[in-house]
């Protein structure tokens, strides 16, 4: 009934511009005044959830707000360009036709006195989403050492000691400085404890993960916490040349248990500065991609708070580790319980490691090691035990595999568990509402990109892993392998693929994404994988700049389940995010994208993130 009379004021507007914005201010004006409480009441409990009870969207507000910019690009496929929209509540109510948006433009001075009506500058997309990503390490990420593209031991040692001088409370025994981003590509040799050793650091708990966050590098003291001899440990590896301090995959659980976790006031600063910094970046929504059952209990929290400005779409994870069944210690949140604001609806298990550090399960030996083809960290089989027994409890079953041989098993748990779930269906047509996904998806045989495509599993994918990796994979892949099985985008478009960052793994600057995906070279240097200025690698699975912005709007809403997640995309009833740029996307340069500067970004209608501040 309020939407009502706002969206008069904008139809009437457009036969009597003057008349009617007069009659509207008065109209609105007294609604915000007196009457907004009852008519919210009366449109019932959502509208209350809407204005009331969501702290998030600040005080009562008008009901019905029209917001007009220089272009909006809807992605909505039928009304792919508009000027105005309104908003009720945190939703889209009505992208209006050009012939009333011309009027209210034209009639701009006219509205100078409604509250309701907002001309902007700028140029609108919608609200981004990361498919794959981790919210509360990316918080702790911000709140540790960044040693990302060091290239010596000395300089990994000066990060850490620069991070001392601001964080000087940090280093002891309960207090470890974590940091993560080294690359044993990057540094020139397979880092030990010794290069963190230095007058300075002496003595103090320092552990910093791979930049893939399947290796941890420990100092001294914390190799001091740990027996002298180490057992092998199926799925992971101690690394013993040149010498001590890394741990990979299920080896790390080791230094992990030693880990003081950080407590609840400290993840809460977390997910505050991760969900502020990612704002910045044009991010309405993320998949986080594994969450345990103390950091789910705390997104509830935190949802009620006004700092969640971010929607999650987070995957569990079971407190005794990977690929285990814990059904009683998770419980699903829909979209719908929290004002679109969380969902927890599957499971995230993991069929092998990382291809940096040949821990990825090939089906052939590395072509860098022929003795090594790396490992499954479950046996196919217990896969598919426990994906089938997370279908049967109704989750969306996620499954992290790298390498060409986690991959085919990982299609085979999935092909299994969707068996279960839908006795009575063709498997692909129980794909259609279950949507499970393979993270990473990073090398996949052939054969089984055409049994993804039968079934319709959905690839999740990070584009800038490809360029991130794509300096070594030809080594560790080999030329056939990887022209034919790895880093597919173009090839498996058909199953609309979910892009994301992997934050902290990488940057989530999603336009950094785009950038790799149309032009498949790396974004933080714009070359090529032979560091030139040419052709992209293996371009042929580029993307176009459209294809890639679904990606990461309309196709992570589409991979999210449980139902009432209309994001991504502009239109009426939709959930009203967007994002404002300096000019419409297809008018920036690709060599833009590495380095774009989103102007405004917009979450249930409500602005979360202004460049000169809100
Ligand atoms: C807006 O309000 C001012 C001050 O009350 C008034 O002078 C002006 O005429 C109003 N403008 C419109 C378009 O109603
Ligand atoms: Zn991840």
């Amino acid at each position: 009934m309020s939407g009502a009379a706002s969206q008069a004021s904008s139809r009437l507007a457009w036969l009597a511009p003057l008349l009617i914005s007069i009659l509207g201010a008065s109209i609105l004006g007294s609604y915000s005044q007196g009457t907004t409480d009852n008519v919210l009441y009366s449109k019932g409990k959502e509208l209350y959830d809407t204005y009331i009870q969501r702290p998030f969207l600040g005080r009562i507000q008008a009901p019905l707000q029209t917001h007009c910019y220089d272009s909006i690009k809807t992605l909505d496929a039928e009304n792919p360009h508009a000027r105005c929209f309104t908003v009720s509540g945190h939703r889209f109510d009505r992208i209006l036709p050009d012939l009333e948006a011309n009027e209210i433009i034209g009639h701009r001075e006219s509205y100078e006195n409604d509250t309701n009506v907002h001309f902007h500058e700028g140029h609108v997309i919608p609200g981004l989403w990361d498919g794959h990503g981790h919210l509360l390490q990316y918080g702790e990420f911000l709140h540790s050492v960044n040693i990302f593209g060091a290239k010596t031991p000395s300089e990994l040692r000066e990060r850490v000691r620069e991070y001392l001088r601001t964080n000087p409370e940090s280093g002891d025994k309960d207090n470890w400085i974590r940091g993560v981003g080294w690359d044993q590509n990057i540094l020139g040799h397979m880092p030990t404890a010794e290069d963190l050793a230095d007058p300075v650091l002496e003595g103090l708990y320092v552990m910093i993960d791979r930049v893939d966050v399947h290796c941890t590098l420990v100092s001294k003291a914390i190799l001091d916490l740990l027996p002298d001899e180490f057992p092998d440990i199926p799925g992971g590896e101690v690394v013993r040349e040149p010498g001590m301090g890394v741990f990979c995959d299920n080896a790390m659980d080791m230094v992990y248990d030693l880990w003081p976790q950080p407590n609840e006031a400290r993840k809460t600063e977390f997910v505050k500065s991760a969900m502020k910094d990612l704002n910045r970046f044009g991010i309405v929504g993320v998949h986080d991609a594994g969450v345990n059952s103390a950091g789910l209990d705390l997104f509830k929290k935190l949802t009620k708070t006004p700092d969640w400005t971010v929607r999650v779409y987070a995957m569990a994870e079971c407190t005794a580790g990977h690929n285990h069944f814990c059904a009683d210690e998770v419980s699903k949140v829909s979209f719908q319980e929290t004002g679109d604001l969380l969902a927890v609806q599957s499971i995230k298990l993991f069929a092998d490691g990382a291809l940096g550090s040949w821990g990825s399960a090939m089906i052939e030996p590395y072509s860098d090691r022929p003795d090594a083809s790396g490992s499954l960290l479950a046996s196919a089989s217990a896969l598919t035990d426990i994906s089938k027994s997370w279908a049967k409890a109704g989750y969306q079953v996620s499954i992290h595999a790298i390498g060409d041989l986690a991959n085919r098993v990982a299609i085979d748990a999935l092909e299994e568990a969707l068996k279960v779930a839908c006795p009575d269906q063709p498997t692909a047509e129980c794909q259609k509402t279950r949507r499970f996904r393979i993270e990473h998806a990073q090398v996949i045989h052939p054969d089984d990109q055409q049994r993804m495509h039968s079934i319709g599993i959905i690839p999740s994918i990070q584009p800038t892993h490809a360029t991130s990796d794509m300096a070594y994979a030809e080594k560790r892949l080999g030329r056939k392998r990887t022209a034919e099985s790895a880093y597919r985008m173009r090839s498996v478009l058909g199953l609309n693929p979910v892009l994301g960052s992997d934050f902290p793994v990488e940057p989530p600057d999603p336009f950094r994404g785009i950038y790799a995906a149309t032009t498949r070279k790396s974004p933080n240097t714009g070359k090529n994988a032979d560091g030139g200025e040419g052709k992209g690698w293996h371009d042929g699975e580029a993307l176009t700049l459209e294809e890639a912005l679904l990606g990461f709007t309309r196709a992570p809403a589409a991979a999210a389940v449980g139902g009432g997640l209309e994001a991504g995309v502009i239109k009426g009833g939709g959930l009203a995010d967007w994002v404002v740029l300096d000019r419409s996307l297809g008018e920036y340069d690709a060599e833009d994208l590495r380095s774009m500067r989103v102007e405004e970004t917009w979450v249930g209608g409500r602005a979360a993130y202004r460049r000169g501040g809100l």
